[in-house]
């Protein structure tokens, strides 16, 4: 009975994992439409909070205080329910910020390889991804290669995974999430 009710909470909040370029945004959004939730991108989210870009925060005020404004958003949306809620792909690799996802709804983890990543990313012109600094190419793939090596830890805390370059990535989801 218990776990019941625990489990009707934590599907109220549904938060995207993964690394740069995995698809949370777009996923994120045809997820949140299917369920009739809200959507919300973290990223976004402190952009519109403190007047700044991704990359100025991260120019300015240094990657800790970015990690330190993250952690607080995180916990502001969590408050949010029937929510989807795309994180920055550093987010739960910092504090003990999956634990708290986990804790506070499902968490899913989009998984790509670094290959896939790379040819995602090689055309990122957004402002908000300053940790690739123009990296193209081999030096780009290499790069992902070893930051995904060290995230995986954390990645794989995830509730569930799924691969996401599935054409059907939306539907995998539903089905999982149903038999959590
Ligand atoms: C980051 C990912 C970015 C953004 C910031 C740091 C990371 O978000 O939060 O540039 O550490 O992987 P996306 O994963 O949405 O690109």
């Amino acid at each position: 009975m218990i776990d019941y009710y625990n489990n009707v909470e934590r599907m109220d909040r549904i938060f995207l994992i993964g690394y740069m370029g995995s698809g949370k945004t777009t996923v994120g959004k045809l997820l949140a439409e299917k369920l009739g939730y809200s959507f919300v991108d973290m990223d976004t989210h402190i952009e519109e909070k403190y007047f700044k870009s991704v990359t100025e925060i991260f120019s300015k005020l240094g990657e800790q205080e970015f990690r330190k404004l993250e952690k607080d958003c995180l916990h502001e949306v969590a408050e949010f329910e029937n929510i989807v809620i795309s994180t920055g792909g550093g987010a739960p690799c910092f504090f003990n910020n999956i634990e708290f996802m986990n804790e506070h709804g499902i968490t899913v983890y989009l998984k790509l390889t670094p290959e896939q990543l790379s040819k995602r990313l090689e055309h990122s012109y957004e402002n908000k991804r300053p940790l690739l600094s123009n990296r193209k190419g081999e030096e780009l793939t290499q790069f992902i290669s070893e930051g995904l090596a060290k995230r995986e830890t954390f990645y794989a805390k995830a509730t569930i995974s799924v691969y996401s370059e599935n054409e059907d990535v939306v539907t995998q989801i539903l089905n999982f999430i149903k038999h959590v």
